[in-house]
């Protein structure tokens, strides 16, 4: 299959590429390259010229990305909250009316499989519970509004011929070649490191839907593959387990030990937005025959395997960090272009 990767530059969209290229697919890749494109361009050399990448924005969709397209794994957009809480406009043409027009588009020209990395915050909000596809949502954060905007906007589009997949991704976990630590198992391992002591907000009770990136890249894969009357117009909660943020803690300074480094874990206060909520993911594997598998425990020892564990240097460059790299960009942009805008 000749797949369109959009955000293929990016934690998810990297190792997406990595699989489909495995499996034999060709791959375009359509990204603003917020992160740079070095991994990627290392992917493209390797991979005898069937991945091929363009920087572009999906908010100006080229109609040439779709030519010879027989599929699209659309993950390019605003990543987390804090991103798009700094520029809600921005976010909202990204996250929400770009996904719309590139599915739009994708009907015009009769392709079918699309399939949206959305997130499982748009079960922000409901508070404590456990949530499956059929349950009522009213996302609160620019964020996650978005992206329910964006799933209802396909499920409207789906049907004559256009089969839209929507994947409700749980916070992801795990070693990609462009990384990302902002997100909490990542950001637990890259303070055991540095500073050897991890912090539970409200003793870390809370509940958290998670998912390795390799199995969220698989879940991909699965859907652009599955059969478009199991697969079209649904949505699938995409999570290996639920973990209180305690065990994770717990997890990360167990496996930390192991390497011969104490991680102490100190109580803090809880801030504002707190998420606690479990998700299902029976609906993946009834339907589309897959179970993430990839363990929290697994995936702290890959990372621990390949980050340069004495280099706190590289751990504390900001490019790891969504907000902390946008607000450098914006700063070095507005330097250029008092007024302008980097998003
Ligand atoms: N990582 C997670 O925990 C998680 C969880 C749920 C959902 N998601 C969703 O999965 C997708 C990928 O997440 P990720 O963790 O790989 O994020 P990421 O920030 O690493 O990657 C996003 C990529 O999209 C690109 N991009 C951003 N705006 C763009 C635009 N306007 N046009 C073209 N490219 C643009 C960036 O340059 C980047 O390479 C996102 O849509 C995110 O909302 C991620």
């Amino acid at each position: 299959m000749h797949v369109l990767v959009t955000g293929g530059g990016g934690y998810i969209g990297l190792e997406l590429c990595r699989l489909l290229l495995e499996r034999g697919d060709r791959v375009r890749v359509v990204d603003r390259f917020f992160f740079g494109d070095g991994p990627l361009r290392a992917l493209a050399e390797a991979s005898a010229g069937r991945l091929s990448f363009r920087a572009g924005d999906v908010r100006e969709i080229d109609e040439a990305w779709l030519d010879d397209i027989e599929g699209v794994s659309h993950l390019a957009g605003l990543s987390n909250d804090p991103t798009a809480e700094y520029n809600p406009g921005a976010n909202w043409q990204m996250n929400a009316i770009a996904t719309e027009h590139l599915a739009q588009a994708c009907r015009r020209r009769g392709i079918a499989r699309f399939v949206f990395g959305s997130s499982a915050s748009v079960y922000d909000g409901i508070g404590p519970g456990m949530f499956d596809e059929l349950t009522p949502v009213a996302p609160r954060g620019a964020y996650s509004i978005s992206k329910k905007y964006a799933e209802d906007a396909l499920l409207q589009l789906a049907g004559d011929g256009f089969a839209p997949t929507i994947l409700r991704q749980g916070t992801v976990y795990g070693w990609s070649p462009r990384m990302r630590f902002d997100l909490v198992v990542n950001t637990f391992v890259k303070d055991a490191v540095t500073v050897g002591k991890l912090y539970l907000h409200g003793g870390g009770w809370q509940w958290r839907p998670l998912v390795d990136v390799s199995d969220v890249a698989r879940a991909h894969v699965v859907a652009l593959n599955a059969p478009l009357d199991a697969a079209g117009g649904e949505i699938f909660n995409v999570m290996q387990e639920n973990y209180q943020v305690r065990q994770l803690a717990m997890l990360v300074a167990g496996s930390l030990s192991l390497h011969g480094r104490p991680v102490t874990l100190e109580e803090a206060p809880l801030p504002k937005l707190v998420r606690d909520y479990r998700m299902s993911n029976l609906k993946l594997t009834e339907r589309l025959g897959f179970t993430p598998a990839v363990t929290v425990l697994e995936s702290i020892d890959t990372m621990l395997q390949r980050l340069p564990l004495d280099d706190v240097g590289w751990l504390a460059n900001p490019r790891w960090y969504n907000i902390a790299w946008m607000s450098v960009l914006e700063e070095m942009h507005a330097a250029q272009r008092p007024f302008a805008s980097i998003y």
